[in-house]
């Protein structure tokens, strides 16, 4: 089987060594011989430890006959998008890891795909077989809940500044130069990567369209060492979290935020490149999956599985559905119905009935509050800062009374809110 790897970078280069590294083994795996015989790049000067011939021609390698599969490893959405576009209507089959590309053309490639194979385990959660799982192993189940670390860039950050006090822009240049993050590191930091994969989960869960411009993102540019130390204070651990659940009336809530998790929450284990994904349907009830999230190897060996899956001959739908669900299947929650439990950072001038003010604005909308911390001050300093976690509440209730607190005159920072997920 012959193939074209479309993106010689971080992964590309990776999925080219690999199958000439492990040549004997896929073989035995596949029942035939899977050969990279050309690599697609923008510079063919660069030099990239591949030993297969390199082009910048996309066109002379798409029109190739003697190529069975394209694997597309360019990162982007609509160049992509149109090179995966044209090799399907060329009835050639597709592998990629991008799932910004999915994201917003997901079920356009799944019908232009029809029966001509899409592989995409290496777009969400990195090495763990997370794609398979969920349309594979767990098909028997109605899926209740999916809750996960997806995104290994801002994991490796969160736990570098909790572990190691390190600062953030000192762990995000680790990150990239790991290999770890995107060519726009915004989308790691920014949590639109984690909704790009929540969005492909969902999909194959509960059968939802939609964009990553339909649903609630939040990055974690924000958090900083005095969340870290109220995190400390009251054993919790801050992860950026994407998370689906099964809500009332074929809706289903979609969110990616950082999120303060208790201690004693398995994925408050899952630390520094590693993903973690919890599923909870209604046969097996939870089950997790763990391992690296980032990465040229652990990204091509799930490459490599579709690649392997292909020359085998498996068919599974590209989604999980055979006979697609239709447009209403479920619906996206919108996001100010979102219910749960929330912390907040208020900096605030150190002044007689600040805090009987603030609980005031609190209770007129609705939030019941469950514990509160002021940290100590500086002799010097005419600022305090404030922490409040709430019982469970709606969103659109916390939004409008930030707005409120937002408008006093003795807020001396923009106030800043975590969600806690129990
Ligand atoms: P990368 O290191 O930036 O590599 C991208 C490659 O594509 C480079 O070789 C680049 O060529 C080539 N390329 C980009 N645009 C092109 C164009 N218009 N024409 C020709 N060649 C083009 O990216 P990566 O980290 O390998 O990621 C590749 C894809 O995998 C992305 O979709 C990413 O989201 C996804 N992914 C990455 C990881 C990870 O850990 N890195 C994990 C899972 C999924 P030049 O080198 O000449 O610029
Ligand atoms: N930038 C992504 C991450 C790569 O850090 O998780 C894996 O999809």
């Amino acid at each position: 089987m012959k193939v074209a790897i479309l993106g010689v970078g971080t992964v590309g280069s990776e999925v080219a060594n690999i199958l000439i590294k492990n040549k004997d083994i896929i073989l035995a795996r596949a029942g035939v011989s899977i050969e990279p015989v050309i690599g697609l790049v923008r510079d063919t000067s660069k030099k990239r430890g591949v030993q297969i011939p390199l082009s910048s021609d996309a066109r002379s390698i798409i029109e190739r006959d003697d190529i069975d599969v394209f694997v597309e490893l360019m990162g982007g959405v609509e160049k992509p998008y149109e090179v995966v576009s044209e090799i399907l209507k060329r009835k050639k089959a597709v592998v990629t890891a991008n799932k910004a590309l999915l994201a917003y053309h997901r079920y356009k490639l799944q019908a232009l795909a029809g029966d001509t194979p899409f592989g995409f385990e290496a777009s969400v959660a990195g090495g763990i077989p997370i794609i398979k799982t969920l349309r594979e192993g767990l098909s028997a189940n109605r899926i209740e809940k999916i809750i996960g670390i997806v995104n290994g860039t801002s994991n490796f950050i969160l736990t570098n500044m909790m572990q190691k006090n390190e600062k953030f822009e000192d762990a995000l240049k680790r990150a990239q130069e790991l290999g770890y993050a995107e060519a726009d590191p915004s989308f790691d930091i920014g949590g639109f990567d984690a909704a790009h994969k929540l969005l492909i989960l969902a999909s194959i869960a509960y059968g939802v369209h939609g964009d990553p411009e339909d649903i609630l993102i939040e990055g974690i540019e924000e958090i900083t060492q005095e969340d870290i130390y109220f995190a400390r204070e009251f054993d919790f651990i801050i992860k950026l979290l994407a998370v689906a659940k099964r809500a009332c009336d074929n809706k289903v809530e979609l969110r990616v935020h950082p999120a303060l998790i208790s201690k004693d929450q398995m994925l408050s284990k899952v630390d520094g490149v590693m993903n973690g994904v919890s599923i909870y349907g209604d046969c097996v009830g939870e089950s997790m999956y763990y391992g690296p999230g980032a990465g040229g190897s652990a990204t091509a060996s799930a490459v490599i599985s579709d690649l392997i899956d292909i020359a085998r001959d498996n068919k599974n739908p590209m989604l999980g559905y055979k006979i697609l669900p239709s447009e209403n299947f479920m619906q996206i929650l919108p996001s100010e119905q979102i219910r749960t439990k929330y912390y907040f950072r208020l900096r605030v001038r150190d002044e007689k009935g600040v805090l009987a003010k603030l609980t005031n604005i609190m209770s007129l909308n609705d939030l019941s509050i469950d514990s509160f911390l002021q940290k100590p001050k500086l002799k010097t300093d005419e600022e305090v800062t404030l922490f409040f976690t709430t019982h469970t509440c709606c969103e659109k209730d916390i939004k409008r009374a930030i707005s409120v607190i937002s408008g006093e005159n003795f807020i001396t920072q923009k106030p800043f809110m975590i969600r806690i997920e129990s």
